[in-house]
């Protein structure tokens, strides 16, 4: 189901009328600034729910994405390491019949916003689908629930260099946005990623968030950039499933597990399968959540001038974080 203004609460029909408000460019929804993020109103009334009702487990694992980062390869490949024990890769009926085949990895790894869009406290055993629960985010690090900043588990965060970052949500927001809505500019875009007026964003705070919180807690976070994933994908899935506790052995190595799936969650492999070609949620086709899928598209899309605003945006905004693009 789309969801929309109907679907809001009275509790956040009124908190609406007091943030400030912008015009988005994602989808026609306006976007709502509250506590210095972001939000469609539909996805705030969520963040709300998660804040109040959601409870952590330590063996949860959760990926946590700006969007537009990688979000659909990253739930691929850490569904694909955390149930290798379920589909094994040695076995061809088995390896033939692994869902990734047959489902969008944003099916096999929801996101937890969906189910606290217009359910306060929603049954989540879906969850349990993976051995442990599996389930993504893009909620800011400052406004993560208690339950998961107190518990112990696991948060697997990805970025992405923004100007190829801003690149892809253009692209997607062209494919999401209604036909009979007003087009926003390329320029006009540029101007609201710029000031940081993007679902979830600012993006350059998002990131911020996840990156402190990996430096101060190395073992709860696994703090992953979209560029180093593509230059060398196997050295960065054995760090993914170390990180999530069940590292590849020896044998499994020799006998080219991880090859196997890089190959399966490549973009080559999931966009061309017959579910994201044709498949669908809330009327949205899975084929929009594949594009290019390479490093350095910006510099067909923006002008040299909009490059070096961009990088000076970055390098003032992770001015002595230690984190570079
Ligand atoms: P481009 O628009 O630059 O091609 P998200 O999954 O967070 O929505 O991000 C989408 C971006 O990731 C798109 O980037 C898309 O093409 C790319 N992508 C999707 N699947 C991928 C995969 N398996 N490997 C690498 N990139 C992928």
């Amino acid at each position: 189901k789309q969801l929309g203004q109907s679907d809001l609460t009275e509790e956040v029909e009124k908190l609406l009328s007091f943030l400030p408000k912008k015009n988005g460019w994602l989808t026609s929804a306006p976007l709502y600034q509250f506590q210095n993020f972001w939000y469609p109103a539909i996805q705030l009334q969520a963040l709300l729910n998660i804040q109040r009702n959601f409870q952590a487990l330590d063996t949860d694992l959760v990926v946590i994405t700006n969007p537009k980062c990688g979000t659909t390869w990253l739930k691929a490949l850490s569904f694909a390491i955390v149930n290798r024990f379920r589909f094994h890769f040695d076995n061809p009926t088995s390896k033939q019949n692994h869902p990734l085949h047959k489902n969008n990895p944003h099916i096999l790894v929801p996101y937890l916003e969906y189910f606290y869009m217009i359910d306060q406290n929603p049954d989540l055993t879906c969850l349990s689908f993976s051995t442990t629960r599996l389930f993504s985010t893009h909620i800011p690090h400052a406004m993560l629930p208690d339950s998961i900043k107190d518990s112990k588990c696991k948060l697997i965060y990805l970025c992405r260099d923004p100007k190829d970052t801003f690149v892809s949500f253009w692209h997607f927001s062209n494919k999401l946005r209604p036909k009979n809505t007003e087009d926003t500019s390329f320029e006009d875009a540029f101007e609201k990623f710029c000031e940081g007026v993007v679902d979830f964003g600012p993006f350059w705070d998002n990131v911020l968030g996840y990156w402190k919180m990996s430096l101060e807690s190395p073992e709860r976070v696994c703090f992953l950039k979209y560029e180093d994933m593509k230059k060398e994908p196997k050295i960065h899935l054995l760090k993914l499933a170390e990180f999530l506790g069940v590292p590849f052995s020896v044998e499994e190595e020799n006998d080219g597990v991880p090859e196997e799936i890089l190959k399966l969650c490549s973009f080559d492999n999931l966009s061309n399968l017959e579910v994201n070609k044709t498949g669908k949620i809330a009327g949205i086709g899975f084929s929009v959540y594949f594009r290019r899928g390479e490093v350095g598209d910006h510099v067909n899309h923006l002008t040299p001038e909009m490059i070096e605003h961009f990088d000076e945006i970055t390098e003032q905004k992770f001015l002595d974080s230690g984190l570079k693009f």
